[in-house]
């Protein structure tokens, strides 16, 4: 049988934590070769760290500040973490965790990407801007973290159709659908690619 890879999934400190669920479920089934070893996020009343909890899973938080590269390298050292999973994380990562896990740190947002991407675009402002744009298709995109928002290579994309009358809840509910079953498969893609 081959080793488990080892996935910390990093979560907002608003956000509900469900695409973190959806990994930790893919993983437990089977599905992904891999297994979330923490998850972290910069405050500890993020709900989402809570939901972990509940979960069985390590929970961690670990404040955003000069120290929060040093700190976040130590604890997934500590947990031979091999894999980054952003999931409602909305900060950028200090250059020393993006070098030290070169592809293999993981986003998803909730758009189709290279459109209504980047810096302030996230939660409802993205639907927003789907709508009033006239597209007729919305979708997910899981690619890897870079230095910029949003930007960093593209490893999956799932698309649905923007429906007559949607409303910016209606589409993110169904493009969170669509994110719950694409990160798990982005994830296994990317892990198959680096062998
Ligand atoms: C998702 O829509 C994801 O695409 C974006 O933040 C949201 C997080 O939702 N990056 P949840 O906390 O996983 O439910």
């Amino acid at each position: 049988m081959c080793e488990l890879a080892r996935v910390a999934v990093l979560v907002g400190t608003t956000g509900r934590g469900s695409n973190m669920q959806a990994l930790a479920q893919a993983c437990l089934s089977g599905s992904v070769p891999a297994a979330v070893a923490c998850v972290v996020a910069i405050s500890d009343s993020s709900p989402a760290l809570a939901r972990a909890t509940e979960l069985g899973l390590e929970a961690v938080a670990i404040p955003f500040d000069d120290e929060f590269g040093g700190a976040l390298l130590s604890e997934l050292g500590r947990r031979s973490v091999a894999w980054i999973c952003l999931a409602g994380f909305l900060r950028l990562l200090p250059s020393e965790v993006l070098a030290a896990y070169p592809r293999r740190i993981l986003n998803i947002h909730p758009a189709l990407l290279p459109q209504f991407g980047g810096k302030g675009m996230y939660g409802l402002r993205v639907h927003e801007a789907v709508l009033a744009s006239g597209a007729r298709e919305s979708g997910c995109t899981i690619h890897y973290a870079s230095e910029q928002y949003d930007a960093g290579e593209i490893i999956l994309q799932l698309k649905c159709p923007v429906e007559p009358g949607d409303s910016p809840e209606t589409l993110a509910a169904r493009v969170l659908a669509l994110e719950h079953r694409a990160y798990p498969e982005a994830l296994k893609i990317a892990i198959e690619r680096a062998g």
